[in-house]
Parts: structure tokens; C-alpha cells; sequence
């Protein structure tokens, strides 16, 4: 079974979507760690009480480099297990890019949510940038993550439609409540060994979704 380590920076609704599921629906990892750069971020108290351990890594004012910040966070993730051969990290709103490094590591272990259909709308304000654009379906996307920003291998994706009178919260609300459903369905197929990685493309097997 797969060590699940979370990031995240703030609300950590993605990360409780993920955490019940985990329970409820025999995704098969064992939720170890949910760690913030954020000392603040309401998802820690979540976590908590969903009785999971979690720490923090403060990233405003770390002086040192992207990869020695990283260091610290893959640290930790060794302490709960969530290594490079037993873990799968995911992403869940985490407010930081990761170092080249930290991905290497990781290698096609690493997963995130992006409130878009990539590649449109990649990096942020991606529902304002749909609303401003002026796109008829938006959605959210759960990615590998590689060394681009919100270019990885995509997993899966779903799609919401825009309204005329759609603001950047209206859509927002509705791409989210996709978000909690895809992440922990990506999840399962990932640690079901079920996704596999052809170039850019994914291909998954067995799939009852
Ligand atoms: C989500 O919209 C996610 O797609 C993006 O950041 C937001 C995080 O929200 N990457 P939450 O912290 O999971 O509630």
C-alpha cells in the first residue's frame, strides 16, 4: 500500500475530499502525512480531525534555495514513509512551485489538481482567466507533475459549463465541486497501478468510472 503525503497552503477542501474518500471508497494508500507551508492554513485543522498527522513548513521567510526548502518538506516525508518507492505525493492547492530536484525525485509520483482544462488556463486565476475569456466549458484537471508548470501527464479531467453570468467564484464553486471528485478518483487508479505513463499521454486500464 502507497504512503499518501498531502500539501497544502489554505482551505484544504481538495485535501478532505481526498481524506474521506481515502476511507469511504478503499482507495488503497494510507493517508501518512498532510504537511503546509502555511502555519495558518485552515486544511491542517481538517486533518487533524480526520486523525491525520500533520506538520508545517513555514515558506515565508525561508531564505534559503527552492531545492533546500524542498528538503525540508521530503524529510518529513520520509519520517511518514512517503518515499520515492512508497509514496505518492499530491498537490492539493499547495501555493509553491517545486524544485527540479524535489520532481526528479519523485518521480511520476507526484500528482495535482488544476481548476482548468489544460493546457488551457494554466497557472493562476485559472477561472477568472476562463470567465475573461470567454470559454463555454471550463472544468479541473489532475496531472502528473513534471518540470513545466501544469504541463504534466494528464490523469483525468472533467468538464463544467460557463454561464453568461458566471463571476470567477460563481465558476469557481462549480469547478470545485468536480475537483473533489476526480482528485480521489485519479488517486485510486494511480494506486491501483491502474495509470500508466506513454510519453505525454496516459493510458488507464480497467476503468469503471
Ligand atoms: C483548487 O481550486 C485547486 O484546483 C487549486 O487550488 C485550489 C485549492 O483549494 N490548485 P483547496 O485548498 O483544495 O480547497
Amino acid at each position: 500500500m502507497m504512503n499518501l503525503g498531502i500539501l497544502i497552503s489554505g482551505r484544504g477542501s481538495n485535501m478532505e475530499a481526498i481524506l474521506k474518500a481515502v476511507k469511504k471508497q478503499k482507495i488503497p494508500v494510507k493517508p501518512a502525512i498532510v504537511i503546509s507551508n502555511n502555519p495558518n492554513a485552515v486544511g491542517l485543522e481538517i486533518a487533524q480531525k480526520l486523525g491525520v498527522s500533520t506538520e508545517t513548513v513555514e515558506s515565508r521567510g525561508f531564505s534559503g534555495t527552492r531545492w533546500e526548502y524542498d528538503q525540508r518538506i521530503i524529510k518529513i516525508l520520509y519520517k511518514y514513509g512517503v518515499t520515492e518507492k512508497d509514496g505518492l505525493v499530491c498537490l492539493a492547492g499547495f501555493m509553491r512551485i517545486i524544485s527540479p530536484e524535489f520532481i526528479r525525485k519523485y518521480k511520476n509520483r507526484i500528482l495535482n489538481i488544476h481548476p482548468a482544462i489544460l493546457p488551457s488556463f494554466p497557472g493562476l486565476h485559472s477561472q477568472r482567466q476562463a470567465v475573461e475569456y470567454g470559454v463555454k466549458y471550463s472544468g479541473c484537471t489532475v496531472h502528473f507533475v513534471d518540470e513545466g508548470v501544469d504541463t504534466g501527464p494528464i490523469i483525468l479531467q472533467s468538464i463544467v459549463p460557463v454561464r453568461d453570468n458566471d463571476t470567477e467564484e460563481t465558476l469557481s464553486k462549480r469547478i470545485l465541486a468536480k475537483e473533489h471528485r476526480i482528485y480521489p478518483q485519479a488517486i485510486k487508479l494511480v494506486a491501483e497501478g491502474k495509470v500508466k505513463i506513454v510519453g505525454r499521454r496516459t493510458v488507464i486500464t480497467n476503468q469503471d468510472r
